[in-house]
């Protein structure tokens, strides 16, 4: 039987794509529960040609889920996730606070699909960051052994929520009619026409979160404990979808007709194959593959290579990212 779906946080950026991908992949369900804060119940949602009524989250509108989707906040998916779990129910959640947890996969299910056979009902999607840098590295690392990695990002704003995306487009729209910009609340400075060198708070060593989740991540789903890997993450004017400088440097020789090879072979990965194209943050939105172009060699170590990668956040970053969990949650017999 079709299982009960639950999305929390469905009046969200990453909600609403969630809606439409399901929409696009016919997601199979036999029925589906719109969820958010008590601010957005009441509000009705399309899906499939229906309105749904979205309602608040309590454990009255979460009963009968047999999966539950958690795109809100940290203390959403704390205060579900327990809940959820001693109940039997799958929770598959879009935040940070599960994915570390040595009891929760982490998952991209063309990297590391595997992971789901020991999942305890709690499944975490990585960052948006960490989805598409993970899938070039994993075909990369078929040639040749990682042996270091460095990235510059360069996120859209959406990847902060609805909000950040408001602020933008108000921001702009000031710009154009020559007015004041409206007070700033969503960043520590103007996003419009500037970029911002700090996603999330600071932490260790003087990195962003976003800068260390990269890291841990990328370990944790390659399971390649200790892979040397820094990165510098920055916010900038764009609406959807993350870009990211690389840089790899390999243990032995890794050919670039390998490399081609290897990524043209990465189930949901599109390789430039010209050097000299590649794709933009507006040319990856809407769309649910991961781009890498520009690959070329990185003359600076013995073995590497330089590229950019590009993928839609909400997406391949969030939504699709969930969706095809749960699908090969299905393909597998396990939900
Ligand atoms: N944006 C991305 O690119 C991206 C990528 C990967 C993962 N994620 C993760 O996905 C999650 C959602 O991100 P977003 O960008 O969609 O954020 P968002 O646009 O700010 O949406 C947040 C959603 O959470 C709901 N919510 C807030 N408080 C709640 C509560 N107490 N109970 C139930 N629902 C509550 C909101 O409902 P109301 O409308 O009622 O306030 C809204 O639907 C975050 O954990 C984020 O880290 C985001």
């Amino acid at each position: 039987m079709d299982p009960t779906v639950a999305v929390i946080g469905a009046t969200g950026a990453v909600g609403e794509v969630f809606l439409r991908v399901a929409e696009q992949r016919e997601f199979p369900m036999a029925k589906l529960k719109l969820l958010a804060s008590p601010r957005s119940a009441g509000k009705r949602l399309t899906f499939r040609g229906q309105q749904i009524t979205v309602e608040e989250t309590s454990e009255a509108t979460l009963e009968g889920a047999d999966i539950v989707f958690c795109s809100a906040t940290s203390a959403v998916s704390k205060q579900w996730g327990p809940w959820l779990r001693e109940r039997g129910v799958i929770m598959i959640d879009d935040g940070s606070a599960y994915r570390m947890d040595a009891d929760v996969p982490l998952v991209v299910p063309e990297v590391n699909g595997d992971d789901l056979e020991w999942h305890n009902h709690i499944i975490s999607i990585p960052n948006c960051t960490t989805t598409p840098l993970v899938m070039a590295l994993n075909a990369m690392r078929q040639v040749a052994p990682l042996k270091r990695v460095t990235a510059a990002t360069y996120q859209a704003v959406t990847g902060t929520g609805a909000a950040a995306a408001r602020e933008l487009m108000a921001q702009t729209e000031a710009i154009g009619r020559h007015e004041a910009i409206p007070p700033i609340e969503v960043y520590p400075q103007q996003i419009a026409l500037n970029v911002l060198p700090q996603v999330d708070d600071f932490d260790e060593d003087d990195y962003t979160k976003e800068e260390l989740k990269m890291r841990n991540e990328t370990r944790k789903i390659l399971h390649i404990d200790g892979l040397p890997f820094s990165s510098t993450c920055v916010r900038v004017p764009v609406v959807l979808s993350h870009s990211e400088a690389v840089h790899v440097e390999f243990e032995s020789d890794a050919p670039m007709k390998q490399l081609h090879e290897a990524l043209r072979a990465q189930e949901g990965l599109v390789i430039g194959e010209d050097p000299k194209t590649w794709v933009s943050p507006l040319q990856a939105a809407n769309d649910d593959r991961v781009f890498v172009s520009r690959l070329r060699p990185d003359r600076s170590v013995e073995h590497g290579v330089a590229f950019w990668v590009v993928s839609d956040n909400l997406r391949k970053g969030a939504a699709t990212n969930a969706i095809q969990i749960a699908e090969e949650l299905i393909r597998r017999g396990k939900l």
